[in-house]
């Protein structure tokens, strides 16, 4: 891979990023040093319209990210949506872009990150998971079991947090649909997409990430 003054990848234009898969996988390291962020997830999901006088939008885009010799991952192409036959859709931006145009399209990819780390990293992944455990700990183990004493102090406040969490965050009006791009029926839909790919492996993260 051709390379610039400071050692980082130089890309062309011409270089088309790639759908990778269904799967819910955030980060792959696609070559040394280089590595592919994948929100297909958000793919087709139909962004906020909870309040019609403020359309939202959502993308599903990939970014390609280096690390470099400081240790720190830099973005160093962005594609917002996925490929179409027609490949019109498919702008690369690049950092050598003008720079409002590379800065919008950072903050199209931490929009997405945001979604999907709120809803699938977040939500799902720690507080809906944990609670199917904390539920059937409390309805089948006696508090003088020891797999009981091991798990309380792991659980001990999360059917509490998700109360509050439904009435409050994820509820028909609640901060969901008032502030976020995946607040309304998308809520669902992801957390609907990001259940069938969810496995033990994925949740820890090293095998979370695709080598
Ligand atoms: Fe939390």
């Amino acid at each position: 891979m051709e390379k610039n003054t400071l050692g980082e990848p130089r890309l062309s234009r011409s270089v088309l990023l790639w759908p990778t898969s269904e799967q819910c996988v955030i980060m792959i390291q696609v070559r040394e040093a280089v590595y592919i962020a994948d929100y297909a997830i958000l793919e087709g999901v139909r962004a906020n319209a909870t309040d019609p006088n403020t359309q939202q939008y959502l993308s599903a885009p990939f970014c390609l990210l280096y690390k470099n010799s400081q240790n720190e991952i830099m973005p160093i192409a962005i594609q917002l949506s996925r490929q179409t036959p027609s490949g019109e859709a498919n702008t690369v931006f690049l950092p050598s872009d003008d720079r409002y145009d590379w800065m919008l399209a950072k903050m199209w990819v931490k929009s997405s990150d945001f979604n999907v780390h709120q809803l699938v990293t977040h939500l799902l992944r720690t507080h809906l998971t944990s609670e199917v455990f904390a539920i059937a700990m409390y309805r089948q183990l006696a508090a003088v079991h020891p797999v009981y004493k091991l798990l309380i102090p792991h659980v001990r406040f999360t059917i509490a947090i998700n109360t509050a969490a439904r009435e409050k965050l994820i509820c028909e009006d609640g901060i969901f649909d008032k502030a976020n791009a995946t607040g309304g029926t998308a809520i669902v839909e992801v957390i609907q997409k990001a259940m069938k790919t969810l496995t033990y492996k994925s949740l820890c993260f090293p095998e979370a990430m695709k080598a």
